[in-house]
């Protein structure tokens, strides 16, 4: 069995964020959505485990995806539970810069692998802190983030 991880913040989850989801989970037999960070750390529209709930009704329909969430390194995980693949989204060359690093220490560390997808044209400039940033002004985010996100940011800005 094939099992890659989609790493991430996502503070909130995108329709970006998903469209790579919903992708990668063609390609191995099962996606681990993972929710990197301190648990305890306050920082962040969202908590850790407010993200995951609303990771979880956001993938509910596609086979094979499942939440989770850690708060040590990412290949601590990935080593601990025999996961060889990560799976991240490109956007841009600036994603590119940030990624690459990261890509290459993980596999340092570990060996683990890092796919990139590209995103989808239609999702290029979509990102949790614009999406939040937008919300928080009251400008709309409809067909940015999954309805669920959008009425869970409402609530907190409103
Ligand atoms: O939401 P992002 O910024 O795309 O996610 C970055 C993330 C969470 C994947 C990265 O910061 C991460 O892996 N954090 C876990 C701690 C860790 O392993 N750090 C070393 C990375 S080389």
């Amino acid at each position: 069995m094939t099992t890659a991880v989609c790493p991430g913040s996502f503070d909130p989850i995108t329709n970006g964020h998903l469209d790579i989801v919903t992708r990668a989970s063609r390609h191995f037999d099962e996606v681990v959505v993972l929710v990197t960070g301190n648990p305890t750390k306050t920082s962040g529209l969202f908590t850790i485990d407010e993200r995951v709930e609303l990771i979880r009704e956001a993938t509910a329909h596609l086979n094979g995806v499942r939440v989770d969430s850690w708060g040590g390194l990412l290949v601590d995980y990935t080593s601990a539970h025999h996961i060889t693949a990560l799976v991240k989204g490109l956007r841009s060359s600036l994603d590119y810069e940030y990624e690459l690093p990261m890509a290459q220490m993980n596999r340092r560390l570990t060996g683990v692998d890092t796919y990139f997808l590209l995103t989808d044209e239609k999702y290029g400039y979509i990102s949790s802190s614009l999406t939040k940033e937008v919300a928080k002004y009251g400008g709309d985010v409809t067909g940015l983030v999954p309805d669920t996100v959008r009425e869970a940011m409402l609530k907190k800005f409103h």
